[in-house]
């Protein structure tokens, strides 16, 4: 039988007994029970005594700390000891997770899971939701030789995935081979392709047969199909694919290629978990204009999932973390905006378009800024309307 130990935790004027899973037992202990755990801070554990009656005997808190998810199972369910190591490692290793990046405890455990089973992992989501940064991060983590190839920025595929041939007068042709090529050579490498969803479709090509679990080759010469050179033991690829989280895949990336990996799908983030970010990357700018910002951002996120929307898009973390770093360089959220976040919608449509939509919306925040001093800024739209 499964051992239970509860910690009792008060609500109101109530001690509620629950386990690490959060099973609540405060039906099952006596009210005198929990109260004399509670006020000295112990645990209680589930014990039969005689004729299988249960009783609840107070432990130490450590009892009821030790039944939490990595350490309970491991004796009881017999798990081999490296796999008991295994599940340590994933699930305390949210603590590996850099304070600059907003992820959720699940999502990153799911990471570094893949990560450390030898996946292929795809990081998805829209534009600057911190997929590159997910991917750097788990790699840091991981302590294996890493190696980065930003694909959306290769002209020639061949080149960087293979290598170049060569002809020297006194060596005659000769093949030096790719980066690429060195690191699939390289055990438990964990090897970065950034931007895989712009690569040009030869790397695609190139790559399928890398990637497939039960191939697991890279072909020198595509034409022939003689030399290639094996994927060596533990190697883990990280990708990242610039798909919003609402398209489906096949738009943008093959089928089969997408099929190759296990998706890690970036989550965008709201506008609490952006103040956040927000505040913890400018600590010194006043906490309410970055609220403004991260409002801005996750309004336009909603306004374009909103199928009668006006917006075709939202505003990426990327450039909410741009805005505040031009309000910690002094200029206001009016200003900020009109050099990110304005270019980024299109002005077709006069009054209709989504410039003036999102133009209104950041005013709506510069006002509540300035609210005493209305009048002062009605002036000076209007100096500028004259001016010009
Ligand atoms: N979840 C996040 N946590 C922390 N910072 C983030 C996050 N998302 C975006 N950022 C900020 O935005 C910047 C861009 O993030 P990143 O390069 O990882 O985006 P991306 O998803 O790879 O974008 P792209 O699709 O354009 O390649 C980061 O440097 C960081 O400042
Ligand atoms: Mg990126």
């Amino acid at each position: 039988m499964n051992k239970v130990v509860v910690k009792i935790e008060m609500s109101g004027n109530r001690y509620n007994a629950y386990d690490t899973d959060g099973n609540k037992y405060t039906s099952k202990i006596g009210t005198s029970t929990r109260r004399s755990a509670f006020v000295k801070g112990m645990a209680l554990e589930k014990r039969e005594g005689k004729g299988g009656r249960t009783y609840w005997w107070k432990v130490p808190m450590s009892e009821f700390e030790a039944t939490s998810i990595p350490v309970i199972d491991v004796s009881s369910i017999d798990v081999p000891e490296e796999h008991s190591e295994l599940l340590n490692f994933i699930h305390s290793s949210f603590k590996l997770k850099p304070n600059g990046l907003v992820m959720r405890e699940l999502k990153w455990k799911y990471l570094v899971r893949s990560a450390v089973r030898g996946k292929n992992i795809l990081m998805t989501g829209p534009a600057g939701c911190g997929k590159t940064l997910a991917a750097k991060s788990v790699i840091n983590a991981l302590d294996r030789p890493d190696f980065y190839f930003n694909l959306g920025a290769t002209q020639d595929p061949r080149s960087t995935l293979i290598g170049n041939t060569h002809f020297e007068k006194e060596k005659g042709t000769y093949f030096s081979e790719s980066l690429f090529v060195k690191a699939i050579r390289t055990p438990n490498a964990v090897i970065l392709l950034d931007e895989l969803s712009r690569a040009h479709p030869d790397a695609w090509n190139i790559l399928m047969t890398v990637l497939d679990e039960g191939q697991r080759y890279l072909r020198l010469d595509e034409a022939d199909g003689t030399e290639t050179v094996n994927v060596a033991e533990g190697v883990t690829f990280v990708a990242t694919a610039n798909i919003g989280n609402e398209y489906t895949s096949t738009r943008v990336m093959d089928k089969a290629l997408m099929d190759r990996f296990i998706i890690v799908e970036m989550d965008v983030l709201n506008d609490e978990e952006e103040h956040g970010l927000l505040t913890y990357m400018f600590p010194h700018v006043d906490s309410t204009l970055l609220k403004s910002v991260a409002e801005i951002a996750n309004s336009t996120r909603v306004e374009s999932r909103n199928e009668s929307g006006r917006l075709t898009g939202g505003i990426s973390t990327r450039t909410s973390v741009e805005m505040a770093g031009l309000l910690y360089d002094g200029f206001g959220i009016d200003e900020a905006a009109e050099v990110t976040v304005y270019p980024q919608y299109s002005d077709d449509g006069g009054v209709e378009s989504e410039r003036t939509y999102i133009k209104q919306l950041v005013q709506k925040y510069v006002s509540d800024e300035t609210s005493d001093d209305l009048f002062g800024e009605d002036e000076i739209e209007g100096s500028y309307s004259t001016g010009s």
